[in-house]
């Protein structure tokens, strides 16, 4: 490997002696490369991204083969389209310049490759525009296992008077091919991640938000694009993307009139310019994205092991199981109710007990939705003996003791909007619109930022035996007006970022000062799932929808980017479904309860806390094994998935019935299981079986890993066996 990186030094020194040479940059993982080349004007284009070569001596000559110098036509293959010059495409930064001027050009400078450690090399490219000012930073981040590409980039205002960045994307994209299929994802309040496959046409296809907050409500920044074909699971070129960004974002796929995809991804530009003062640099969020060649499968388990090695908080450690009371008492309780639920969680075996909503506001009491907001002191009534009393209770019961907050967000029916309404994101003269009865407080401003830092500051300094945070967002922004902002003579379109990046530097402290207390990212249901936010939390809430029919889709799509150690799911009353359904689909991921336990049946009991007890033999496998789709309930009656463990000896595989018709045999076939070691002798066993019924599979019989892939298991789902989880143990292991 090392010659390699001295070959990559030598080409930048290059670059830096013959400036209109052509320069070759290739940046490779263990299977894809993507190569960037200067061209004779000393532009820096794309030139293939795909599979890569093991001879790396013949990048250079890869452009050769494509014949894209049309000169009548604008060149669509830049690696950072700028826009106001010879471009005419979409472009990926747009600056206006202190005079006005919107012309921009960018030039190749010189590069750098760092490795970073044996998996992880950096490449950074230096673009500068040789009229005015301006200095663009390419970044190239390669996790070289995983097959993982981290791509941002940085903009540089050397000039001596501010300029305005109009659009300032992360990641400009270009591949090559003829058509493209995109799977995208729209939803609602209990109805995230739906997803649509369509084929691109021609023209620009944008994803976008412009809810500010919450922002992914109606479409996350999450997307896959599959090429010639759609990908299925073990098959077909894929690129598999999200934006690592907790605010508006926009992507634009554009087929290009040679039938190639442009893809440019980033902050949305809308309401969104940013001034840039001299020697500033303003820094994008990054594009996290894997190419795979054996379809989604392969393409959601390197997003994965990047995840839960390089991105989510502690993505290799445990999660807390947990009982909450958001289902069970709404805002109604007090602290013999809680007390009771304490109990109740340490009776059924689950770690933690969390208080959500309704513990705070004195003046205005957090009874309902519409007050109390912003005024993060214990409710007196309720809680007469503070939160400190109930962590001991807690503790004493045999569980901690985790809390919901939702600091960025106000009623105007508190204190926090009587005391400070220049704190608020409002229009002066205009009317206030709220979501779910509140507004967003304005992070612009660095005061209501340490404010918010200090909840959570004062909160677990006081009570440093807290152990879990639910952070809520509930209200998108109207109005998008920062009275602070106004105050500074700063423009109000920096509203939408400097929000985004007061909240990174807030989670950034907490996240620091309190390193082991776990959090968990929630919006409403799934309102905001993405890796930039995933840098500060262990794990996001999905939805609020716990449907349990409606999670097996909800929870699937999911895991197409977000690895099941990070997926936050709870049985609750919210279905009729059987409680065995409920629980088999919250064990795909970090199990919890949100029930009234006084109403479960004496066998529905038993069986919770069974499960509690099984789900502690498989909870390692699932958050750290290899996930593997079997059968799609899009496509089938059942939904199958499997979590292998890396060594192949131990995998757990869950099957639900996945729609409601009147079947007499759902499940003829078998289910084909994946990831084993076809040499290996398995144990098929089903476990989490309810109180009184018989497994179909006891265990006894052995069967090959072979088989079990080749051939396959049935798990005979039916409607009396809605839901059915199989352990599948290699017969050395108990
Ligand atoms: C929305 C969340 O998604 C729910 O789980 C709950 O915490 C409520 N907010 C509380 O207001």
């Amino acid at each position: 490997m090392k010659h390699t990186i001295y070959f990559y030094i030598l080409l930048l020194i290059s670059a830096t002696c013959a400036a209109q040479e052509k320069i070759t940059i290739p940046i490779e993982t263990s299977e894809n490369v993507t190569i960037l080349q200067t061209d004779e004007d000393n532009r820096l284009n794309i030139v293939y991204f795909g599979k890569k070569l093991s001879d790396t001596s013949a990048y250079p000559a890869v452009s050769k083969q494509f014949l894209r110098s049309d000169p009548d036509n604008s060149i669509t293959n830049n690696a950072y389209t700028p826009s106001g010059t010879w471009n005419l495409s979409e472009p990926a930064i747009q600056i206006k310049q202190p005079n006005g001027d919107h012309s921009l050009e960018l030039k190749y400078i010189s590069h750098t490759i760092e490795m970073v450690d044996d998996n992880v090399w950096l490449t950074s490219i230096v673009l500068r525009d040789p009229v005015f000012p301006v200095e663009v930073k390419l970044f190239y981040k390669a996790y070289r296992r995983e097959n993982v590409m981290e791509q941002w980039s940085s903009i540089r205002n050397a000039g001596k008077k501010p300029v305005m960045l109009e659009k300032f994307a992360s990641a400009n994209l270009y591949i090559a091919g003829g058509k493209f299929f995109l799977r995208q994802y729209h939803g609602g309040w209990a109805e995230e991640m739906v997803p649509e496959e369509t084929e691109l046409t021609s023209g620009i296809k944008v994803l976008d938000s412009k809810l500010g907050t919450r922002a992914d409500l109606f479409q996350p920044p999450s997307f896959v694009v599959s090429i010639d074909q759609p990908a299925t699971e073990n098959n077909g070129e894929v690129i598999m993307a999200s934006l690592a960004w907790t605010g508006n974002f926009k992507i634009d796929l554009e087929k290009d009139s040679y039938q190639n995809l442009r893809l440019i991804a980033g902050i949305n530009p809308y309401a969104a310019e940013y001034e840039l003062k001299p020697s500033e640099t303003f820094e994008t969020p990054a594009l996290i994205y894997t190419l795979s060649h054996q379809g989604k499968g392969t393409g959601s388990r390197n997003l994965h092991a990047w995840a839960t090695k390089y991105r989510l908080r502690d993505g290799k450690g445990k999660r807390l199981t947990l009982l909450n009371n958001w289902e069970s008492t709404y805002f109604d309780f007090d602290e013999p109710k809680l007390k009771g639920l304490f109990k109740n969680a340490s009776d059924l075996g689950v770690d933690m007990f969390l208080l959500d909503d309704g513990w705070f506001g004195n003046k205005y009491p957090r009874n309902n939705d519409v007050a109390g907001l912003g005024d993060w002191q214990e409710n007196k009534l309720k809680l007469p003996h503070g939160l400190g009393y109930l962590v001991k209770e807690a503790t004493a019961a045999g569980i901690k003791f985790g809390i919901w907050v939702e600091p960025e967000m106000v009623n105007p029916k508190s204190e926090l909007y009587e005391k400070h309404r220049d704190w608020v994101i409002r229009h002066p003269d205009r009317k206030e619109y709220y979501f779910r009865n509140q507004l967003v407080l304005d992070l612009a401003n660095p005061e209501v930022s340490s404010f918010v830092f200090g909840i959570i500051d004062s909160m677990l300094t006081k009570n440093p035996d807290i152990a879990f945070i639910k952070w809520d967002c509930n209200a998108v922004i109207y109005n998008a007006y920062s009275a602070y902002l106004a105050k500074n003579k700063m423009p109000q379109s920096m509203l939408y970022v400097s929000y985004v990046k007061a909240l990174y530097g807030i989670m950034e402290k907490i996240k620091n000062k309190f390193p082991s207390t776990a959090m968990m990212l929630c919006s409403g249901g799934g309102g905001r799932v993405d890796y930039g936010a995933l840098k500060y939390f262990t794990e996001y809430w999905p939805s609020d929808n716990t449907d349990p029919l409606e999670r097996v889709f909800i929870q699937w799509e999911n895991s197409y980017f977000f690895p099941a150690i990070a997926s936050c799911n709870h049985v609750t009353d919210w279905s009729p479904a059987p409680l065995k359904f409920k629980i088999d689909v919250a064990m795909m991921g970090k199990l919890g309860f949100d029930i009234v336990m006084n109403k479960l049946s004496p066998e529905d009991l038993l069986f919770a806390k069974k499960a509690v007890e099984e789900y502690r033999t498989i909870s390692d496998v699932v958050w750290h094994g290899d996930l593997y789709r079997l059968s799609d309930p899009f496509k089938k009656n059942i939904a199958a998935l499997m979590y292998v463990s890396p060594d192949k000896t131990k995998s757990v595989v869950f099957n639900y019935l996945a729609n409601t018709r009147y079947q007499t045999n759902v499940s003829p076939e078998p289910i084909r299981l994946n990831g084993l070691d076809p040499e290996k002798k398995y144990r098929v066993k089903e476990i989490n079986v309810y109180p009184g019924t018989m497994p179909a599979l006891n265990g006894e019989q052995l069967y090959s890993g072979e088989f079990l892939m080749n051939i396959g298991i049935n798990p005979a789902v039916n409607r009396s066996r809605a839901s059915v989880v199989l352990s599948v143990t290699e017969l050395s292991l108990p």
